[in-house]
């Protein structure tokens, strides 16, 4: 069994975690319209990762026989001001999730749920990974200024990132880890 209030509090964090996704969607297809398609690409890879969050989120609930309540995603913003404002956007929401996760931590420890103590330090460690990458994206593109050949080559270079679909995400029946 899943307790009550980790349940609600996870059904809640798949909502944050979709919108995050829903955010990233949003700002790729802005970057691309502006014709920056590396970041664009960038942006399309860390949606797909965070719908493997919310997937972590639904499979621990299921897994533990818990009940699921999917919530209502906000629309996110369809334009920024430049690419710095955008990805300035993005590490401003991920401190806002390392937040949330943070508040998880702190709930399972009171409700002596060792079960989500243990999946929630995944995404404690996650969280340290993903504002690192959005902390490095704002210097880059602060260095170059949003103009000329550095924009051409960070594009160029963030748009070699691909998605790897984690294992560890597979659905409880698949056999996954
Ligand atoms: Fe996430
Ligand atoms: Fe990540």
């Amino acid at each position: 069994m899943v307790p009550e209030k980790i349940q609600k509090a996870f059904n809640e964090q798949i909502m944050h975690e979709t919108f995050s996704a829903w955010l990233y969607l949003s700002m790729a297809a802005w970057l691309e319209s502006e014709g920056l398609e590396g970041m664009g690409q960038w942006m399309r890879v860390q949606t797909q990762e965070e719908l493997t969050h919310a997937m972590k989120f639904y499979n621990h609930i299921l897994e533990r026989g818990g009940s699921m309540e999917l919530l209502a995603i906000e629309k996110p913003p369809a334009k920024w001001d430049s690419p710095l404002a955008a990805f300035e956007a993005a590490l401003e929401h991920e401190r806002f999730i390392t937040g949330k996760i943070n508040e998880l931590m702190s709930l399972s420890i009171k409700e002596n749920d060792f079960a989500s103590k243990t999946m929630l330090q995944w995404f404690v460690d996650e969280q340290v990974e993903e504002e690192d990458n959005a902390t490095r994206n704002v210097q880059n593109l602060g260095m170059i200024g949003g103009r000329g050949q550095g924009m051409l080559m960070l594009d160029r270079e963030m748009g070699q990132r691909t998605f790897v679909y984690p294992l560890a995400v597979a659905s409880p029946s698949s056999g996954g880890e």
